[in-house]
């Protein structure tokens, strides 16, 4: 049984380098089905989940070759078949991004049903809605999803219920070969959403609109090959953000693009951070001088505060002078973190999808599981100022979203290590 094992320790200092995003690399993968010329993306994060999407496309029929350890060159000159592996599907919920492009290609995609998973039901009502939109046919299955068209996509207008960021992708991505003009309205509006719309008038797409609710998409016959470097890690670089800051130590964090993550800079500085920014070098510098205290945090939509640092910013709560309340308004179960941080003498109360933390002097060790990707890299955070062992069980959900982590915190002064027993 495999643990990573955090003791108390002193303040992180150093460098560290954020890889590409894996919630921009992964849409941007699917979006290569979308050519039949080749295409180059690189700053991919080397990550397990961006692997499942590799073997994704090459059972589609994508000649898929790494060009090292963060690109790949991928040719999707014809396409095999239009059904998805239940087994990969089952993998990765994000697999269901291929079936815009493929709708868009080919008029066809059986997909397996994404299923749930800890932090909430995840439903891909939005992106059916879209695709119906669009003229597509939906049979939803016992456990697989088929869509088809007769023919071509025909443009249409999509209002989204909630701004998806999956359902904003996958409509971008059915649309740009689609006949005419599709409105996207009240889009998802990420930093992701800006890249894969990047990307797509790359190859020749007519969008516009993305990062903003309402996005164009004039559809074009058909699409050529380009080259993509992906964006930072805006989640992946908040973390070590917060880290430096529960450690009160000094951390240069480089390859983050700050206007990713104001919300982020907003609430740690409210606490008492001192982030100090170097927009020319993509770099911010993260330094503790004084006590931090409590603050709130709402999670929303982008701009909004992101619901992928909640459980990092309830850690550097848990140990701020004073309260604190987080609210979690993206996802319905997004508080499992709040146990374990418990269990490590954390005061936190929840009802409903509101938490209020106290905090107290410091944090005790404990045996703690990973919930999700980033419920668990906080619990590596909440380790730092730990009196005693934190060993955190399921650490493959920290991998999905945190590569070479334990050699990154260790790089920073952390006291870190993996434990097979
Ligand atoms: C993306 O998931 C990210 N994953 C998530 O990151 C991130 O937390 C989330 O966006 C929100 O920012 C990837 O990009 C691979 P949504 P996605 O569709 O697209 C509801 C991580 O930590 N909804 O924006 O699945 C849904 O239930 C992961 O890297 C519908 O109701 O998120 C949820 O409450 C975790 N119907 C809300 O929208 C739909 O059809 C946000 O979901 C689709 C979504």
């Amino acid at each position: 049984m495999e643990f990573i094992r955090v003791r108390k320790s002193g303040p992180l200092k150093g460098e560290v380098t954020i890889e590409g995003a894996k919630n921009t690399a992964l849409p941007i993968l699917a979006a290569t089905i979308l050519t039949k010329e080749e295409t180059i993306i690189t700053d991919i994060p080397p990550l397990k989940d961006i692997e499942i999407m590799l073997d994704v496309l090459r059972s589609l029929g994508a000649d898929v070759e790494r060009l090292d350890d963060k690109s790949v060159r991928i040719h999707v000159k014809e396409i095999k078949t239009h059904i998805t592996p239940f087994e990969l599907m089952n993998k990765m919920r994000a697999s269901f991004l291929v079936m815009g492009p493929l709708l868009s290609r080919l008029g066809k995609a059986v997909n397996g049903l994404p299923g749930g998973c800890q932090i909430g039901e995840r439903p891909i009502d939005l992106h059916l809605k879209g695709f119906r939109a669009l003229g597509a046919n939906i049979e939803e299955r016992m456990d697989e999803i088929s869509v088809d068209v007769d023919g071509k996509l025909k443009g249409g207008t999509i209002y989204l219920d909630f701004p998806s960021v999956g359902a904003t992708e996958n409509l971008m991505m059915a649309a740009v070969l689609a006949e005419g003009e599709t409105v996207i309205e009240n889009a998802a509006k990420e930093p992701e959403i800006v890249d894969l719309s990047n990307f797509l008038s790359k190859l020749g797409s007519k969008i516009r609109g993305a990062g903003t609710s309402t996005i164009v998409i004039e559809g074009v016959n058909e699409l050529k090959g380009a080259r993509h470097r992906v964006i930072p890690d805006r989640i992946e670089a908040a973390t070590y953000m917060v880290a430096a800051a529960i450690s009160k130590g000094d951390v240069l964090v480089k390859n983050v693009i700050a206007s990713h993550i104001r919300p982020v800079i907003a609430k740690l500085k409210e606490m008492g951070v001192d982030i100090i920014e170097d927009p020319d070098e993509d770099e911010i510098r993260v330094r503790v001088t004084k006590e931090l205290v409590g603050t709130n945090v709402r999670t929303l939509p982008y701009p909004g505060f992101p619901t992928d640092v909640q459980s990092q910013i309830m850690t550097l709560m848990t140990v701020a002078k004073g309260d604190s309340v987080v609210e979690e308004t993206v996802f319905e179960n997004r508080f499992m973190h709040v146990e374990e941080l418990r269990k490590m003498h954390a005061l936190i109360v929840t009802d409903g999808n509101e938490a209020r933390i106290v905090g107290v002097p410091n944090l005790t060790g404990a045996m703690v599981k990973a919930t999700d990707l980033r419920a668990g890299a906080s619990l590596i955070i909440a380790g730092l100022v730990a009196e005693g062992n934190t060993d955190i069980y399921d650490t493959y959900h920290i991998y999905r979203g945190y590569h070479n982590v334990i050699e990154k915190f260790r790089a920073l002064g952390a006291d870190i290590e993996l434990i097979n027993k």
